[in-house]
């Protein structure tokens, strides 16, 4: 991927980050899911211990973590970093422009790392291996990698379902039609669709805004959202459980899944993860 358009995707995200709310941000339901998950990473460390927020979303990084938890955030835009990146508001913590798939830290350093949707944000499977292999050899045992994953379910539906869904009143939030329209569009072999073909299925299949704004009653600024996609060659991956499970299984135990009860929630699974011994 062209580094000008992952800065350039993030740098449309970070200016209209207000906008944009669940599924795509994590409720407070999530938060405290991943925060309990999470906790078995402290439980046997009594000295300091030290977080990794995969990117800088402020649900994540403000958790009340334990008084002795050092916070750090990695995240490869420096405009998400400028606009959305705010300290612990209590604990010390810092941020870094940093790939997650080489992150500047020793082996078996970290108790937890943890991050919201980040696997869809990742491009094709080989990037899950390598982020996967990497939180692996930071993470010092019993230490967890917790994740917020949007996966497609087992059986997908066509964007006509989608459209029949939201004109009877059955989507309650622009943000879920824009996932459910992603997760509608086929994707590569790799799970991945292209982020300029979701605005342009979007476009294709609604093309009147107004109309959409007038008959769910959602605001045009959120709507607007959809064109932060547009025009660019960045790629996002919707795998389902099944095609997650063999590129993750290598390097982790799948400790628990779960996930909350608001719209979409049930393609939103919080995974709690644990390095296996033996990595290969
Ligand atoms: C944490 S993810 C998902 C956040 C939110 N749930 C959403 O859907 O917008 C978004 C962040 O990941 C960052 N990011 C994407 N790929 C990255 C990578 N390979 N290394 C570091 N940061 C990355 C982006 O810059 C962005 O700030």
């Amino acid at each position: 991927m062209q580094k000008d358009a992952i800065h350039g995707v993030w740098k449309h995200h970070s200016a209209q980050w207000a906008q944009v709310g669940s599924p795509l941000r994590p409720t407070e339901e999530d938060t405290r899911i991943m925060l309990m998950l999470s906790a078995p990473a402290f439980s046997i460390n009594e000295d300091i211990s030290s977080v990794v927020v995969l990117g800088v979303t402020p649900e994540v990084v403000q958790l009340p973590w334990p008084l002795h938890t050092h916070v750090v955030a990695y995240d490869h835009s420096a405009d998400m970093i400028a606009s959305v990146w705010q300290p612990h508001f209590q604990n010390p913590s810092s941020v870094q422009q940093v790939r997650w798939q080489s992150m500047p830290l020793s082996d078996e350093s970290v108790d937890l790392v943890i991050g919201d949707g980040c696997l869809s944000v990742l491009p094709c499977a080989d990037d899950y291996r390598g982020v996967f292999a990497e939180v692996a050899r930071v993470l010092k045992p019993p230490g967890r990698l917790v994740l917020r994953c949007f996966l497609r379910p087992e059986q997908s539906e066509s964007i006509a379902d989608v459209v029949t869904a939201v004109f009877s009143g059955k989507i309650g939030s622009f943000h879920t039609l824009k996932w459910r329209v992603a997760m509608a569009i086929k994707p590569d072999l790799e799970f991945s669709v292209a982020v300029a073909d979701i605005h342009a299925a979007f476009e294709s299949h609604f093309p009147d805004r107004q109309q959409l704004a007038f008959s769910t009653g959602w605001s045009r600024e959120a709507i607007n959202t959809i064109d932060a996609y547009k025009g660019t060659d960045v790629r996002y991956t919707f795998p389902t459980m099944s095609e997650l499970k063999p590129l993750l299984l290598p390097f982790f135990d799948i400790v628990e899944v779960r996930h909350g009860s608001y719209e979409l929630a049930e393609r939103c699974h919080i995974l709690s993860l644990k390095p296996r011994l033996h990595i290969p």
